[in-house]
């Protein structure tokens, strides 16, 4: 495969994976404010169905780009690290969305949701589960997928 071809495979996937993680992220805040502020919002078929699929994309760019880079969670702590607190991300969204009782508990929910939402961007970026000690991290260069010319940040 020429390595023009599959640069662009990869950076076409973290696009998506970006513009999921945009979406997903701005989804969320929306619904929160409605569960708080007008709860009539959140029984919209739209607003039932996208957040699901934007997921279901964010997490399918994930692994795509995972295998593109041979690197899988439960095998890199940084990978492990993010699908973990995306679970919990999950857990804690539909504690805010959903199963919490009164407004208030909800409303911590949500806040701790975005809390891990903002650690796994951390880990994302720096590469390491701890983000605070970014020498646990991978170096951008292992992880470039072949064919691509890794460079500098
Ligand atoms: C809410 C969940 C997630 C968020 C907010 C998120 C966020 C991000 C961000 C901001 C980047 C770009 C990093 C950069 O530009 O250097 C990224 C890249 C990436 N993410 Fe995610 N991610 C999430 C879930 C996952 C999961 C579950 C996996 C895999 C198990 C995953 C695998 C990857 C990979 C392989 C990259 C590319 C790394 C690179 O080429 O630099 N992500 N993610």
């Amino acid at each position: 495969m020429p390595p023009a071809i599959g640069r662009m495979d990869y950076l076409t996937f973290k696009m998506l994976h970006l513009g999921c993680v945009v979406t997903s992220y701005a989804l969320f805040l929306l619904r929160g404010l409605w569960m708080m502020f007008s709860p009539e919002w959140l029984h919209r078929r739209w607003v039932r169905i996208v957040p699901h699929v934007v997921d279901t994309v964010l997490l399918g760019s994930a692994m795509a780009m995972a295998s593109m880079i041979r690197q899988y969670p439960f095998v890199a702590g940084w990978l492990t690290a993010k699908l973990l607190a995306l679970l919990l991300y999950i857990v804690l969204g539909s504690v805010a969305l959903k199963r919490g009782r009164t407004t208030k508990q909800r409303a911590v929910a949500w806040l701790a949701a975005q809390a891990v939402f903002f650690y796994i961007v951390a880990v994302a970026l720096t590469r390491s589960p701890l983000p605070w000690a970014p020498g646990w991290g991978v170096a951008p260069l292992q992880i470039a997928p072949a064919g691509m010319v890794p460079v500098s940040r």
